[in-house]
């Protein structure tokens, strides 16, 4: 009999024990799930808190000011295709190989994908949406590229356009083997780079007015 009731107490204890741990777990999990849901609210509320990050910020893109809010690891990349609806900013590799994500930083080419939208505060923007004037005429490096019709899907092409832009700023007369450097940043899968380089030759043409 006691050995019966030993084993009774031995079979409660175990039950209990499952029991506290299921608990654990469903409580972690419903822990989890509520942060889940409420996150938008906790996120806020954090804001102020030391170390965090304040997420509703300004940002010069195109020459315009734009707010916008933005998650502390957001990439650049990100804001600009799903949160300003600049989508002519293309997310290829999103891991700085590609080049189809590129945008110009106070002029300068960058990966958008490998930049965090929180460290372009106070810094000028342009995507491919900037470059043509409000009347609708295009950058001459535009026009290049359509005049010359250098690319086969295309997808690449807001990138090199991008970094063609930033080579005739820096220079506007640059040899075939400088443009071909200017653009060794970008990556065509249809590898169409001979008409892309005619096209940057063409640019360099376009924007000198010859
Ligand atoms: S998507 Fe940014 S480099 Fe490929
Ligand atoms: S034209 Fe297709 S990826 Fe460049």
């Amino acid at each position: 009999m006691a050995d019966q009731l030993e084993m009774l107490e031995e079979t409660d204890k175990s039950l209990s024990r499952r029991k506290f741990i299921k608990g654990v777990i469903a409580g972690g999990a419903a822990t989890y799930s509520a942060g889940y849901l409420f996150r938008t609210g906790t996120v806020r509320a954090q804001s102020g808190a030391a170390g965090s990050v304040e997420r509703l910020i300004t940002l010069n893109v195109n020459g315009q000011e734009r707010r916008v809010d933005v998650m502390k690891q957001e990439t650049l990349a990100t804001t600009l295709r799903y949160k300003l609806g600049l989508t002519g900013t293309k997310m290829g590799c999103d891991r700085a190989e590609c080049g189809s994500c590129t945008v110009l930083l106070d002029g300068t080419t960058h990966y958008s994908c490998s930049v965090l939208t929180h460290s372009v505060r106070g810094r000028a923007v342009t995507t491919i949406e900037g470059l043509a004037d409000a009347d609708g005429t295009l950058h001459p490096v535009q026009q290049a590229v359509v005049d010359g019709a250098g690319f086969q899907c295309a997808f690449c092409a807001p990138g090199f356009i991008m970094s063609m832009v930033a080579m005739v700023d820096a220079n506007q007369s640059p040899t075939r083997a400088e443009a071909a450097q200017a653009l060794s940043g970008n990556l065509c899968r249809c590898c169409d780079y001979n008409k892309i380089l005619d096209c940057a030759m063409s640019a360099a043409d376009y924007t000198r007015g010859v």
